[in-house]
């Protein structure tokens, strides 16, 4: 069995549901605190063993290369201000993962820019990591991807992370129908994926949250994926393929989910954070009690 050891990110959608902000940067550079939500996500990689990672851009993108680039220009200013310390930050992850780009020329879906990566993956098992969804693990303290190559270790197949979620908003995710495990824990061996169905077609309410492994067969299976919901291609049609032709698993984790691109996850998300670095968190909580003291 070959390890994981390359990822793809996709980041390369127009942001729209961020608009104004997103006009001329890209929502995965949104900051949480002092750092873009893209770093978070490729920490999480790293943390997770991932050495190798091909970052789907698209146009307006370009602020994802320069922050992963070294800043000549900056590291003399930090230098010459004293402020050397902070060199070490400004360079920071971009030196421990190699990184790649790809443009996807057209917005044509999920599935349509996981396809652009073939030939950089070749023949082995990736992961995927949406560019906009942070995950936090809680009760476990092995990062949200890592809990799912150790399911793919396990099970040799193909592995997505799930979470529930309350049946009004199936619409809004890809929706996986599965029977549990037995010598797993969270695990489902999964039997049909559909992507946002109607309340009334969802085969349950575990949705899809942004991690994948994939083993290399999905390229075949996103060959044959037709246009679906909203008129692109969807990976999670790709995978409805795939579990019929090979053993695919969804692990449903404890770990909290922010999907930046929806501006109330995006302010749970800065709060939390907020309240849990410790240079923020008490300034922070006391504005937000005498905030909620206010409105009592
Ligand atoms: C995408 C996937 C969907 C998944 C979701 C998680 O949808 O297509 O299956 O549940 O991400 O955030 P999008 O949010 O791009 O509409």
């Amino acid at each position: 069995m070959k390890p994981v050891t390359k990822a793809i990110i996709p980041a390369a959608g127009m942001g729209t549901r961020f608009l104004p902000a997103t006009k001329s940067m890209p929502k995965e550079m949104l900051p949480i605190i002092d750092k873009p939500v893209l770093q978070y996500v490729i920490e999480e990689a790293v943390a997770s063993g991932i050495e190798d990672i091909l970052i789907i851009t698209g146009r307006g993108k370009r602020a994802i290369e320069n922050h992963f680039d070294y800043a000549p220009e900056l590291e003399v200013f930090l230098k010459e201000a004293g402020k050397g310390d902070l060199i070490d930050q400004v360079r920071g992850i971009g030196d421990q993962v190699r990184i790649f780009y790809i443009r996807q020329k057209e917005q044509r879906g999920l599935g349509d820019a996981i396809r652009i990566g073939r030939r950089h993956i070749g023949e082995e098992p990736f992961a995927v990591l949406l560019g906009d969804t942070i995950i936090d693990p809680i009760g476990d303290e092995r990062p949200g991807l890592r809990q799912l190559i150790d399911a793919y270790e396990a099970r040799q197949a193909s592995v997505v992370a799930v979470h529930r979620v309350p049946r009004e908003w199936v619409q809004r995710y890809g929706i996986v129908d599965g029977t549990p495990d037995p010598d797993y824990p969270d695990l489902y061996r999964l039997h049909q994926l559909v992507e946002k169905p109607a309340p009334e077609a969802a085969p349950s309410n575990l949705a899809i949250a942004g991690r994948y492994i994939f083993t290399p067969e999905i390229f075949a299976c996103l060959d044959r994926t037709r246009e679906g919901v909203g008129g692109e291609i969807q990976l999670t049609d790709a995978m409805n393929l795939l579990a019929q032709q090979q053993p695919m698993y969804a692990l449903a984790w404890q770990a909290r989910r922010y999907d930046i691109g929806n501006r109330v996850e995006y302010a749970r998300c800065f709060i939390d954070y907020a309240l849990r670095r410790e240079d923020t968190r008490e300034a922070v909580l006391a504005h937000l009690q005498a905030r909620l003291g206010e409105m009592a």
